[in-house]
């Protein structure tokens, strides 16, 4: 084999994530078949520790459907909402706006309720659109990648109920690194994926399916065959996907949620997300002209978003700070693009993110932190 001209570097971004050698290596354990036997000595221990990362029990259905995070939200949207049916998407970025895309895309009656970038939901606002747009289905953002913003899955979904709308959720970027209790989430379904904070490759989207959407799913028509849960359900009680799955991720899988459950353990890899995030705000106080964009109370666990001062430009940010980190051996994240592009065209101040999700360290964080104030100090 030709040798590749690929460079090594740690990812300070938002997922896909750092991953450790020992995942590296599970990806050499044995393939299988799946529909075979040995297909339950990997999903039957794998669907096991999802439900204890979750905090849930038999009242949610983990189902592992091949694709990413937004193969799941897209099942919940064409398995969940029903023909003639409104559903309400809230937005606090870009991935909020991706579930209203999704929602739109497949022909169903959407409305974005949108916040301002860095804002969490604001439970007033909400109530007032909940009020005039009685919608069947609500959608909204665990927490919002593009900010760096979390909102509060119990309140917002305890006001979606209080409406009788069914609450969808996407926690694409938060789960595995911080507690949900999702059994007292309100959620009727929770999705996520595997690259983000349970620092696996891509390649599964997960569902969390309550009994309830499990209900209503059974009387939806035109769920499509990948977007069924209906038809995942049936396979995941069997510990089977409805399709191949990715064998060498499951592998892996099946050893880093054993790691998490059994060898971490699920509340210190919880409190080591939270420590890094106390890390960057301490960081981000000690840095003149700097600040948290996110408001306190709201930051996120997986991934801290910073205000630059003022005069400071996306090609400084994307073609000086995140270069230079690069011949240091880094991948840094110089901001949703999205969203910097939008704060410059209104004159405002821009952000770049540190993503601290999965298994790196508060050791590795500091370093990096370390490096990047160095590259910040020179704009
Ligand atoms: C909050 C959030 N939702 C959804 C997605 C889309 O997930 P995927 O890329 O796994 O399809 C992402 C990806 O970054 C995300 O951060």
């Amino acid at each position: 084999m030709s040798k590749p001209n690929f460079a090594t570097l740690k990812l300070f971004i938002t997922g896909p994530t750092y991953i450790r050698d020992e995942i590296k290596e599970a990806a050499l354990l044995p393939e299988f078949g799946h529909r075979d036997a040995e297909n339950d000595l990997r999903f039957r221990p794998i669907r096991e520790n999802l439900r204890k990362l979750a905090g849930c029990g038999d009242d949610y259905e983990p189902i592992l459907c091949l694709g990413s995070g937004s193969t799941a939200m897209e099942a919940s949207v064409r398995s969940l909402v029903a023909d003639g049916e409104t559903i309400l998407n809230v937005s606090v970025g870009a991935f909020g706006d991706l579930y209203y895309n999704l929602a739109a895309h497949n022909g169903k009656k959407a409305e974005n309720l949108r916040f301002d970038y860095g804002r969490a939901i604001d439970l007033n606002v909400l109530e007032d659109k909940l009020k005039e747009l009685r919608p069947d289905v609500v959608s909204f953002t665990h927490n919002e990648t593009s900010t760096g913003v979390v909102n509060d899955i119990k309140a917002v979904c305890a006001l979606i109920r209080r409406y009788n709308a069914m609450p969808l959720v996407d926690g694409v970027s938060i789960f595995g690194g911080a507690e949900l209790d999702l059994s007292n989430s309100g959620a009727a379904m929770y999705s996520t994926a595997t690259q983000k904070a349970l620092a696996l490759p891509a390649g599964f989207g997960i569902g969390f399916v309550s009994g309830e959407a499990e209900e209503k799913a059974a009387t939806v028509t035109g769920k499509g065959h990948h977007h069924d849960i209906t038809k995942h359900l049936g396979r995941a009680r069997k510990n089977q996907t409805l399709t191949t799955p990715n064998c060498t991720l499951a592998n892996q899988m099946w050893r880093q949620l054993d790691y998490i459950v059994n060898e971490e353990g699920v509340q210190n890899r919880f409190d080591r997300h939270s420590a890094m995030r106390s890390m960057v705000e301490e960081w981000v106080g000690g840095l003149p002209g700097f600040e948290m964009f996110a408001p306190e109370g709201y930051r996120s666990p997986t991934v801290s978003t910073v205000l630059c001062p003022e005069g400071v430009t996306v090609s400084q940010l994307k073609k000086g700070v995140k270069e230079a980190l690069r011949g240091e051996g880094y991948l840094m994240d110089p901001g949703y693009g999205k969203l910097n592009a939008a704060l410059e065209e209104a004159g405002r101040r821009l952000v770049f993110r540190v993503g601290h999700m999965g298994d790196i360290t508060p050791a590795m964080l500091g370093e990096y932190l370390g490096k990047l104030e160095a590259e910040l100090n020179k704009l």
